[in-house]
């Protein structure tokens, strides 16, 4: 087997007195789909921002294709090959789909060469006819595409996708996935978090468990939604 292509070993982050992170250790291979669950507050966001530079973790190691990122800068991560989307979309809402899209090149091209680019990526995530839209008119799924867009625009190797999919429906989802699905054929590696059961088990063919920081499963769907310690943190959740 090849080595991982993303390898995250022992990382724990503290909020003050709340340990958001414990221990957390994780891999995932080039050409990849990986679900990451669990409930909310679980440390999903504090991971993904901890991969690509946001917070930096007081312990453990991430590695992207054998290269240390802890330490790096956001911008130094994704040169590296690594990007995020974030949970609550943070799009500039008074610039047009191509100049929001085009910010993500700039880490790479000059600007000319990034407007190029922001195309070909908005002809790959299917939005070419809505480039010149402002981003405040777009309805949900055109935004949801937008942002893969943006990222794509970075050139990443690994995706992290943080609940892209909350405000779409189910139609919507599907073709959403279809898209996902697409950009993994073209060579993507894909971590996605996602509250929508539904969803991550029709996409994923490995789910990690996050519960209070933790690590406390991984496997494929079938196995976790079995696996009665993840029964057991969703239904304690929701209960209390
Ligand atoms: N910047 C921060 N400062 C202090 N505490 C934080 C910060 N960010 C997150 N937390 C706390 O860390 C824990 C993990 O939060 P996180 O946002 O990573 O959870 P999550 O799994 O993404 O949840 P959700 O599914 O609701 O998005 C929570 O208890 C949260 O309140
Ligand atoms: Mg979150």
């Amino acid at each position: 087997m090849s080595a991982p292509l993303l390898e995250v070993s022992g990382v724990s982050k503290r909020f003050g007195g709340l340990q958001a992170l414990s221990n957390v250790s994780l891999s995932v291979s080039a050409g990849e789909i990986v679900g990451l669950i669990g409930p909310n507050g679980a440390g999903k966001t504090t991971l993904f921002s901890a991969l690509v530079g946001l917070h930096r973790p007081e312990m453990g190691r991430i590695t992207l294709d054998g290269r240390d990122l802890v330490g790096l800068k956001p911008h130094r991560i994704a040169a590296a090959g690594m990007v995020k989307t974030f949970q609550n979309v943070a799009l500039f809402l008074e610039s047009t789909v191509l100049d929001n899209v085009l910010t993500g090149g700039l880490l790479r091209h000059p600007v000319e060469d990034a407007r190029a680019l922001a195309r070909r990526c908005l002809d790959r995530v299917g939005i070419s006819g809505i480039s010149g839209k402002l981003a405040r008119d777009l309805s949900f799924p055109e935004r949801a595409r937008v942002e893969v867009a943006r990222a794509l625009c970075t050139e990443p190797r690994v995706l992290l996708l943080d609940e892209a999919m909350a405000a779409l429906n189910h139609a919507e989802m599907d073709e959403f996935m279809d898209l996902l699905r697409q950009l993994r054929s073209e060579g993507l590696t894909l971590v996605v978090v996602e509250h929508h059961m539904r969803a991550i088990m029709a996409l994923c063919e490995r789910l990690v468990v996050l519960n209070f920081g933790q690590v406390i499963a991984s496997g494929t769907p079938a196995e976790i939604s079995r696996n009665p310690a993840v029964v057991e943190a969703y239904l304690g959740r929701s209960a209390a």
